[in-house]
C-alpha cells in the first residue's frame, strides 16, 4: 500500500518550507505520496495516511500556524501517525544536542500522541521579515544552519516506520 503523507510546516521567512520540501523529497525517494502544504490550505486530513507538522521557533514559540493546526484538526490527527519538527537555532547546536520542543510543540506532542518530534537548525537570511531579524543579520548572527543530512536521515526514519507499519 502506497502511504500519502501530508508535510505542513509554519514559516515566517520560508526556511521551514524549505525544510518540510527536504522532507518531503526523501519520503517520494522512498516511493510514498507527500504534499508540502502551509496550514491554511488545508480543509481535511481525510485521504492523507500520517502527516509531519513542522514550525519555525520564534521568540521561543513553535510557529501559530503549527500550533493553530496540531489544535484544529486535533481528532483527525489522533487517529494517523504524527511527526512533528521545529526549526530554529542559528548556531550548530542542535546538531550536537537534542533540543527538547519548547511548550506549543510539547502540547501537540502529548495531545496528539506524536511518535516524535526533532529541532533542526534554521536559517536567517538578508531579506528577513521584522526588525529582530534585521538586528540578528546586522550583528553577523545570520546563517543557513539546516543540516541536509539530518532532515534527510529524520524523514528516513519517518519512511522507516510508516513501511513497517504497512507491512502489518
Ligand atoms: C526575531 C527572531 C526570533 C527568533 N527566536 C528564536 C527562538 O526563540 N529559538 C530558536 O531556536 N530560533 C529562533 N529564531 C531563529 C528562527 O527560528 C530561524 O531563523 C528559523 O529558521 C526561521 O524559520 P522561517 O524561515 O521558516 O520563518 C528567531 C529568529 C528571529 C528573526
Amino acid at each position: 500500500m502506497t502511504h500519502r503523507v501530508l508535510v505542513a510546516y509554519g514559516t515566517k521567512n520560508g526556511s521551514t518550507a524549505e525544510i518540510a520540501e527536504m522532507i518531503a523529497g526523501t519520503l517520494r525517494r522512498r516511493g510514498l505520496e507527500a504534499d508540502v502544504r502551509p496550514p491554511g490550505e488545508v480543509a481535511e486530513l481525510a485521504g492523507y495516511d500520517a502527516v509531519v507538522v513542522g514550525g519555525a521557533l520564534y521568540m521561543g514559540r513553535w510557529h501559530r500556524d503549527a500550533r493553530r493546526f496540531c489544535r484544529r484538526h486535533r481528532h483527525e490527527l489522533r487517529e494517523r501517525p504524527v511527526w512533528l519538527f521545529s526549526s530554529g537555532p542559528l548556531d550548530p547546536s542542535a546538531g550536537e544536542r537534542d533540543i527538547p520542543p519548547v511548550s506549543g510543540a510539547h502540547r501537540a506532542e502529548l495531545s496528539l500522541g506524536a511518535r516524535s518530534h526533532i529541532t533542526f537548525g534554521g536559517s536567517l537570511r538578508a531579506g528577513a521579515r521584522g526588525r529582530m531579524a534585521k538586528a540578528i543579520l546586522d550583528e553577523g548572527r545570520g546563517g543557513d544552519f539546516r543540516d541536509r543530512e539530518r532532515i534527510s536521515a529524520w524523514a528516513e526514519s519517518v519512511a522507516d516506520d510508516l513501511a513497517v507499519a504497512g507491512a502489518r
